[in-house]
């Protein structure tokens, strides 16, 4: 057993090392290791332990080509956004629709450009009848929904590291979930959460960037001093 301030090293350096992999080799990741793990990742935490996740392996060609052509528009909307400096698709004061920025439409996308070469791609949808969305009455849009979905697709990528493998999780599908419904047999009343990409990295990044602690933490309230420990 460790001592809490001696953290277990490898648990420690996979938190803090597992980066996003979009770029792999062609080496064939096969049915057996998704489903291991996704045997790993099905013990992540979910509200009520409803594990509300649906998982569709997509390996059929015609569907991931499809799949790519909806989520095409997705990504050049997210560049042309960004190039305003605005979180795309934000919904906090969102860019009007007037403000145009020069960004070209054709941005090289290595998950877009490739989908049909991607060792592996996982949709993952929740069963929304199975979350308890407690702030669906606020006058905002909801977030808690996801936290019973996202620690299961984190789970994923977790799992895929352990295996050397790398991946991705993403969300541009989501913008046109309607269109990409029909092409996975979506179920009603489930919402398209993430798909994530996994396969055998061309070059793992581990040194990953991300804001240190003090910037975004306070003692006792959000407006509290630093927590400076
Ligand atoms: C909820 C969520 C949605 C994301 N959506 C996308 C996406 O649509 N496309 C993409 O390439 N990466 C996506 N990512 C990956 C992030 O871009 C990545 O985690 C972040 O830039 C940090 O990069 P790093 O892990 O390589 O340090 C998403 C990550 C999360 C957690």
């Amino acid at each position: 057993m460790s001592d809490s301030n001696e953290p277990r090293a490898d648990l420690r350096d996979a938190i803090r090392s597992t980066g996003s992999v979009r770029s792999f080799t062609n080496r064939p990741v096969d049915d057996e290791t998704v489903a291991s793990i996704l045997d790993d990742a099905r013990f992540a935490p979910s509200g009520g332990n409803r594990q509300p996740w649906r998982v569709a392996v997509v390996r059929d060609e015609s569907i991931r080509r499809d799949l790519g052509v909806a989520m095409r528009p997705v990504w050049d909307e997210y560049v042309r956004q960004s190039a305003l400096g605005r979180t795309p698709f934000t919904v906090v004061e969102p860019a009007p629709d007037s403000l145009t920025s020069t960004a070209p439409g054709n941005v090289p996308n290595d998950l877009l450009d490739h989908i049909t070469e991607i060792p592996v791609v996982l949709a993952v949808a929740a069963d929304l009848s199975r979350i308890a969305m407690m702030d669906k009455d606020l006058d905002r849009p909801t977030l808690t929904g996801g936290a019973s979905v996202y620690p299961f697709c984190w789970s994923i990528l977790l799992a895929a590291r352990a295996r050397d493998l790398g991946g991705v999780m993403t969300t541009f599908a989501s913008r046109v979930e309607p269109a990409v419904a029909p092409m996975l047999g979506l179920p009603a009343n489930h919402a398209l959460a993430a798909t994530i990409f996994l396969g055998h990295p061309v070059k793992r990044t581990t040194k990953l960037t991300r804001n240190p602690v003090r910037a975004f933490t306070t003692r006792d309230r959000f407006d509290g001093p630093e927590f400076d420990a």
